[in-house]
């Protein structure tokens, strides 16, 4: 479960991403994203975040929904972009969720601490997302075929 704020940029980013790249290994997983606001629930996501991916061949094809407490118990490793969803996650966290809790860029090899958000800036910024997005769910995929996680 990706877990951003809006649902519209980068947790729909990185469900896709993750999928193609899953689904190609032959990994066995279902993957989903959420968001911890609920501005845009229902809504496609951003059409920049989708023109992005679109052009390095991706597509997003997901409608925003919010985070619920339940995603806690049924999914295996909840995924924020950022500190400040990890955070607001962790508000509906019972002890035994917290080892499920990582943010994205603990799978990034060039380091890094968060995948910041796009959505104010201009059209590099979807870029620098795509990139971090990649390189992170990419490493991801390794350590669940090493079963590392
Ligand atoms: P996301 O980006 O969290 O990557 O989906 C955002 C989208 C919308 C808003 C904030 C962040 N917003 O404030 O509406």
């Amino acid at each position: 479960m990706f877990v951003c704020l809006g649902n519209i940029c980068r947790s729909p980013l990185a469900h896709a991403v993750f999928e193609d790249m899953a689904a190609r290994e032959g990994l066995d997983v279902f993957t989903e994203s959420c968001g911890m606001g609920a501005w845009h629930v229902g809504e496609p996501a951003d059409a920049r975040m989708r023109r992005t991916a679109k052009d390095r061949g991706v597509t997003i094809n997901h409608y925003a929904r919010r985070f619920e407490p339940s995603d806690l118990d049924e999914y295996d490793l909840i995924i924020p972009m950022d500190r400040s969803n990890m955070k607001d996650l962790k508000r509906y966290a019972r002890p035994e969720h917290m080892d499920k809790i990582h943010l994205m860029r603990e799978w990034d090899p060039e380091g890094g601490t968060e995948v910041p958000d796009p959505w104010y800036g201009g059209p590099e910024g979807f870029e620098t997302v795509y990139d971090i997005v990649e390189r992170s769910c990419r490493a991801l995929v390794d350590d669940l075929k090493k079963g590392k996680v």
